[in-house]
């Protein structure tokens, strides 16, 4: 028998936990490095609108569909179409789940290794970014040290969705992201009253618009994506969880605004110290794990700095994987009406096997490609490229187009009336956004990033790609001209 479902016990926890989903490495780590690369302030004012005209909309869909069925993406389509071709949208956002933990796991056992490696006062030698760069290679080149701290951080996670809705994800998050929150402000105060800092600042805050390019706006709307945790079910899933007293458009407004301020105080922690240690501020994905080392290693107190700087990653990692793991949880739970417990030990079990390989990309495995790729690669590639921009595709669709915008709007005026009643302007936005803009927003994102393959063997995944795109489009405007 399945068990009587859960609710958030508070608004706040609800918030608290969806912007703990949301809030990731996505933040910490994406976000300084992409911004820096792609003309600082320049680059973050195109990501803001499409935060705002994109990532917010898309948000109160997703929240909506799962506070209306009370059910995970799978039993969520289930409930409100039946087709088959929802139900299977719907199964891409558990699998998506799935993919993307077995390798978020392996990226944030770093984090909990570097950690110790900190405390160890391994960082101190490190005195250019070649001797870090080294070192890291030798890290991840060691098969234990990568399985041994994978394994660490799945156990965790699995720890925390154990425990249930109120006792593990709500309270967890309750705890971890005042805390988190609190690291990040100790370490913006650290970043800016380091000699130097202004220019980390000026290099964030003074636009470069000639960075600026087509690419730069398909990077900040693929990571609007990411970043706010889009395009699978998990705000669906957490959404499932909330009553119909609550407002969705205020609280995910609070989410968005959570989200997109911390990845900007992240920016300035990261970019004062890196500027005023004299290091290189366009590093790539190396910024944290090969060039903050070094800027440890430098600055007065670096490993206190250092320790904290990535128990910082770790819990913004932590709060992120429990909800991809929740969204699988929920649909056994839901749908094949296993109990929890079982759910999580298993199904957390089988993502960590399905991480192994991901972990030993990194190493024995290095050279083992498939689709030109590494297993890490691609799963990256799958989930980030390929099932979230298409999840959030059809979400748009599916909310704007196929629901019935009379069903949607009784449910979303439950909790938030008022808003409404004062400001009408904001549902025909919202019908507009959805009906139009994002879905043709996230479809030339999708293109793009499929487009983006070279080899002979991706080409013939495009056309796949573009030719299963044409065929449910298609069928989406049939079913549509049916109602
Ligand atoms: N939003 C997370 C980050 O920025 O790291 C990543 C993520 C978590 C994506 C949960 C999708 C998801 F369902």
């Amino acid at each position: 028998m399945s068990e009587q479902r859960e609710h958030w016990k508070s608004k706040a926890g609800f918030i608290l936990a969806a912007a703990g989903s949301a809030i990731g490495l996505g933040n910490i780590w994406k976000f300084p490095y992409i911004a820096g690369e792609n003309g600082g302030a320049a680059f973050i004012f195109i990501y803001l609108i499409c935060i705002a005209l994109i990532g917010l909309p898309v948000l109160i869909a997703e929240v909506l569909l799962g506070r209306s069925t009370q059910r995970n993406p799978v039993g969520a389509f289930k409930k409100l179409s039946g087709k088959p071709f929802w139900i299977m949208i719907g199964s891409m956002g558990v699998i998506a789940g799935f993919v993307i933990l077995s390798f978020y796991t392996v990226i944030a056992g770093w984090s909990i290794g570097y950690i110790v490696e900190a405390l160890k006062g391994s960082f101190s030698q490190f005195s250019d970014p070649g001797i870090s760069s080294s070192y890291f290679e030798e890290l991840t080149g060691n098969v234990n040290w990568i399985v041994g701290y994978h394994t660490l951080f799945s156990i965790l996670t699995m720890w925390v969705v154990y425990a249930g809705i109120n006792k593990g994800i709500e309270q967890g998050s309750k705890i971890m992201m005042p805390v988190l929150f609190f690291l990040l402000v100790l370490l913006v105060i650290r970043g800016i009253t380091l000699p130097g800092a202004e220019k980390g600042l000026a290099f964030l805050w003074s636009p470069d618009w000639s960075k600026i390019s087509g690419q730069s706006v398909l990077i900040a709307l693929g990571h609007a994506f990411f970043t706010i945790s889009l395009g699978m079910g998990a705000m669906m899933t957490y959404g499932s969880y909330l009553s119909e007293k609550d407002n969705i458009p205020s609280a995910s407004l609070q989410i968005v605004f959570l989200d997109t301020f911390i990845a900007l105080l992240a920016g300035v922690a990261i970019f004062t110290a890196v500027f005023a240690m004299g290091q290189d501020p366009a590093s790539g994905p190396g910024l944290i794990f090969v060039t903050l080392p070094v800027v440890f290693a430098k600055m007065p107190g670096g490993v206190i700095w250092a320790v904290l700087f990535f128990l910082l990653l770790t819990l913004a990692a932590l709060t992120s994987a429990i909800s991809l793991l929740e969204v699988v949880v929920a649909y056994f739970v839901d749908e094949r009406k296993w109990k929890r417990h079982k759910a999580v030990m298993v199904f957390g079990f089988v993502v960590f096997l399905v991480g192994i390989p991901s972990a030993l990309s990194f190493n024995v495995m290095k050279d083992v490609h498939f689709f030109g790729k590494t297993w890490f690669d691609n799963a990256d590639y799958l989930a980030s490229n390929i099932l979230l921009p298409g999840g959030g595709l059809f979400i748009s669709i599916f909310v704007g187009w196929i629901w019935g915008f009379d069903k949607v709007l009784i449910d979303l005026k439950k909790g938030s009336e008022s808003l409404f009643t004062k400001y009408p302007m904001i549902i025909q936005a919202w019908r507009i956004f959805l009906r139009y803009l994002s879905p043709v927003m996230i479809m030339i994102v999708f293109l793009h990033s499929v487009g983006l393959l070279e080899s002979a063997m991706h080409q013939l995944r495009t056309s796949w790609v573009m030719i299963s795109l044409v065929c449910g489009l298609l069928y989406l405007f049939i079913q549509s001209r049916k109602k």
